[in-house]
């Protein structure tokens, strides 16, 4: 994790000089967002308490500083240009429930893990972004739920209201926000001790691999860090080890999540003394949903005005026009690194949108990160009754968007998760299969389904042979059958 001044271990191509002092957005306020039509926030039932919770948060110290949010920025900046690769990924929804070091550490590691298979076969820096820290609100399909009869509003992520299904659990709570930011707070604090403290030098790679992953992934990935580790064995031979090379012994770890309730994001954006820029202080990336998009609203308003970067999911229903507007909104300046576009279609539909997507972008002259999320559009309903995603449905869209890219001529910068360290049922299939009838037997997910450590280091080797073929000019082949 980059402190604010300090070097850190990512080689940087582009400049992370702070720009010069400016006066921002044009128009912009913190508030502004506020006179703007909104949509998938809460209606809290008291203003009182809710004002209480905002004063409170806004004088509390940010979670992230401006210079980690713009050295993050000029690593996506070169992810955009094909110098490196974006790997964001974590839970769908944090749960104050799950909250241990242990799920942290663990999502960590796998993290640390897909990042060894992706440098390994891309040959290039791998940009690490956890959903992590402050991935709290979810936007839903439907206001409201219906179990057993009984009618209750939707269950919107621990910083709005409770899972539970109850009446008291489901009104909007206002201190949730609290809870959510101290819980973020001491995520980050264990993610950098992570990053920094030791855990994530490369020496101990071997070590990263979790106990239960005994598949051919697993085996696939120790020969990886057997390679690894023999040329660190050289390396220490020849007087090069942690100690005299920084970037051996630590990572750079960054956190995102969606912006989605704009009073606790209002309430943490802080002025960066540097630049005199707003930034937004509750994680390096913020993102926008595919259902809070729309141009004259509120969310895209907030996040127009801040200088982190910003991903924008991009589902089929985006039309050229919209992503016309909207690059235009966020990144006036065309700035690299600002804007990634995260593409969620869903498999055998990535060819529909993708390509007028790229177009529109390539007419434009616009510089973004194109990244690829598979798991949003391709979530279903098992016969069970459990909400699921098809490995095989995961993989094949990621194929796709390489594809697409190819075809384009353009260039597929990242890849976007949702996946845990712990041994969950949640998506079906991969080489250890998990089948329908399985999804009952560990599905802790207090939203979507995740990806669970076996799958997620499967897909890792999926996507750094769609990398190696891409650097090669060789088509893939060896994997096609995975
Ligand atoms: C998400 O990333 O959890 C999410 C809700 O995505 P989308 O906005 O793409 O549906
Ligand atoms: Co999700």
């Amino acid at each position: 994790m980059p402190q604010d001044t300090s070097s850190t271990a990512m080689p940087l191509s582009a400049k992370t000089e702070a720009p010069r002092r400016s006066a921002g957005a044009p128009d912009w306020s913190r508030q502004g967002w506020r006179t703007r039509p909104r949509v998938q926030m809460p209606d809290y039932p008291d203003a009182a308490p809710l004002n209480a919770v905002e004063a409170q948060l806004s004088r509390f110290p940010p979670l992230v500083f401006a210079g980690e949010a713009r050295r993050l920025k000029a690593h996506l900046a070169d992810a955009a240009a094909g110098r490196a690769f974006l790997l964001q990924g974590g839970d769908c929804a944090e749960s104050f429930a799950e909250f241990s070091a242990d799920n942290i550490r663990d999502t960590f590691k796998v993290m640390l893990q897909m990042a060894v298979v992706l440098t390994w076969g891309a040959q290039m820096p791998v940009v690490k972004v956890g959903r992590m820290a402050g991935q709290f609100a979810k936007p839903r399909s439907a206001p409201t739920e219906v179990m057993g009869g009984v009618e209750l509003p939707s269950y919107r992520g621990d910083i709005i209201n409770g899972f539970d299904f109850t009446d008291a659990a489901r009104v909007p709570d206002p201190q949730r926000m609290l809870q959510a930011y101290t819980q973020a707070a001491a995520s980050l604090n264990l993610l950098r001790a992570f990053s920094t403290g030791g855990y994530a030098d490369i020496h101990r790679v071997q070590s990263w691999i979790a106990d239960f992953t005994g598949g051919p992934e697993a085996a696939e990935y120790r020969a990886i860090a057997d390679r690894i580790s023999d040329a660190m064995a050289f390396m220490q031979a020849a007087g090069v080890s942690s100690e005299t090379a920084h970037e051996l012994g630590t990572v750079e770890f960054y956190t995102s999540h969606e912006a989605l309730l704009l009073e606790y994001e209002e309430a943490l954006a802080r002025i960066d003394s540097t630049t005199g820029l707003p930034v937004a202080g509750s994680g390096h990336m913020l993102w926008i949903g595919d259902r809070t998009r729309q141009p004259d609203g509120a969310h895209v308003e907030f996040l127009r005005g801040v200088q982190n970067p910003i991903g924008l999911k991009c589902g089929p229903s985006i039309s050229e026009d919209d992503l016309k507007r909207l690059i235009a909104t966020l990144n006036p300046t065309n700035e690299a690194g600002r804007l990634t576009l995260i593409a969620r279609f869903g498999a055998g539909k990535v060819g529909d949108h993708l390509p007028r997507l790229i177009r529109t972008v390539q007419a434009e002259g616009a510089n973004v990160l194109w990244c690829c999320d598979p798991m949003h559009g391709n979530t279903i309903k098992a016969a069970s009754g459990y909400k699921t995603r098809q490995f095989d449905q995961v993989l094949r869209e990621v194929r796709e968007f390489f594809a697409v890219h190819a075809a384009e001529g353009s260039v597929p910068g990242g890849v976007h998760f949702e996946m845990t360290g712990q041994d969950v049922t949640e998506c079906t299939g991969g080489v250890r299969a998990v089948t329908d009838e399985d999804l009952s037997s560990r599905y802790h997910t207090a939203c979507d389904p995740r990806l669970n450590a076996s799958q997620s280091l499967e897909l890792a080797f999926l996507v750094a042979e769609e990398l190696r073929a891409r650097r090669t000019g060789t088509p893939v082949g060896l994997r096609d059958a995975v």
